[in-house]
């Protein structure tokens, strides 16, 4: 099965095995057959987060388990979704029913099912802050288990499923806990700017939504057209002493407070002072505005993205002394 169609870099490479799972039963009988518990798995939402570096010897396991519901207490909402659903349909979902929380996350390529993984997060917001609870399906065992978010570990995209139990479990459903009262979160500075800039001063979180769809659209490749997985790297996190090193030789390097004293720096910052942004190098580049952004111009192989994300990793490592670490997963 070629798998260019699931996997939003474009790559085409192939699986040995594929199936879709549109119901937690079909999970259950899957793993009934012992064929499957030795096979190498690969567990797929929107593919929007990975680089396929090779064909896949095992099994794609396709999430595809639908439907959102709600319960509203008081001034408290939660919503549960299936894996499968599209995680901007589940905050178009929110935002046109005023459910407030997940707004400045629109528009976030992926799955549902995915978000907890690397607890995504952008414009000021993330997952660990409406993530209320998941249901998750432990091969080993057949059986189902809630995940209350102490358990879930959350961490600057990391969680306990990037971790300690990774490849141990399959998300089936996300429990959110969302707000009828919005809290507006617009400290990220480009959303105050366009707000300005459209004279809004008491934002709706339909505003925010728009505004934040505006900002992604504007510095982001739209993956139908152009394949990618959005940031390619994280953010380094560095000590207080590293980063002195570090300002002390490039006094102007942007850099944000992270937790326990370190200091998180702009890896797209850091990418473009190497002279990489809006290079195309082969059949692969950087994305023009957003040198963190590696893209597929067309044809691109996984090893190709591969051995440039390297050469990318080298020459920051070379000017800053800072090693960049891949943020999207890589399949080999
Ligand atoms: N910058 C540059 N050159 C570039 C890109 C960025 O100088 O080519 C500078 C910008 O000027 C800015 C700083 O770097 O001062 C940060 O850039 P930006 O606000 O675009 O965000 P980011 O740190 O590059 C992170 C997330 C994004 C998320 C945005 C907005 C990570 C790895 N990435 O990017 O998440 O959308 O913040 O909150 O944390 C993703 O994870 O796939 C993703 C797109």
């Amino acid at each position: 099965v070629s798998l260019k169609n699931f996997n939003t870099f474009g790559i085409d490479t192939r699986a040995r095995y594929f199936v879709e799972i549109a119901h937690e039963t079909e999970l259950t009988e899957l793993f009934a057959d012992p064929q499957w518990q030795q096979t190498q798995l690969l567990v797929l939402g929107g593919g929007s987060n990975m680089l396929m570096v090779n064909d896949f010897d095992g099994l794609v396991v396709r999430m595809n388990i639908r439907g959102i519901e709600h319960r509203i207490s008081h001034n408290d909402v939660y919503v549960e979704a299936g894996c499968g659903e599209v995680w901007n349909d589940l905050v178009n979902y929110c935002v046109s029913h005023d459910y407030a929380g997940v707004e400045n996350l629109s528009l976030i390529p992926g799955s549902v099912g995915a978000s907890p993984i690397q607890n995504i997060g952008a414009y000021g917001v993330e997952l660990k802050d409406v993530f209320n609870s998941c249901r998750a399906f432990e091969i080993a065992t057949g059986t189902f288990r809630e995940f209350n978010k102490e358990d879930c570990k959350f961490g600057y995209r990391e969680s306990v499923f990037k971790a300690e139990l990774k490849g141990l479990y399959i998300i089936v459903s996300v429990k959110f806990h969302l707000s009828m009262v919005p809290n507006i979160n617009t400290r990220y500075g480009a959303i105050e700017q366009e707000l300005q800039n459209r004279g809004i001063s008491n934002p709706t979180i339909k505003d925010v939504s728009q505004v934040v769809a505006h900002i992604r659209v504007s510095k982001l490749p739209d993956p139908s057209t152009i394949g990618n997985a959005g940031s390619f790297f994280k953010n380094p996190v560095i000590s207080a002493e590293e980063f002195a090193v570090v300002q002390a030789k490039f006094p102007e390097v942007v850099n944000y407070p992270a937790a326990d004293g370190g200091v998180k720096l702009a890896a797209g910052w850091l990418i473009e002072q190497c002279g990489w942004k809006g290079k195309t190098v082969g059949h692969t580049g950087t994305w023009k505005n957003q040198a963190l952004v590696l893209v597929n111009h067309g044809g691109a192989t996984g090893q190709e993205v591969y051995s440039f994300s390297s050469q990318i990793i080298d020459s920051v490592y070379t000017k800053f002394g800072v090693t960049l670490q891949r943020e999207v997963n890589i399949i080999s």
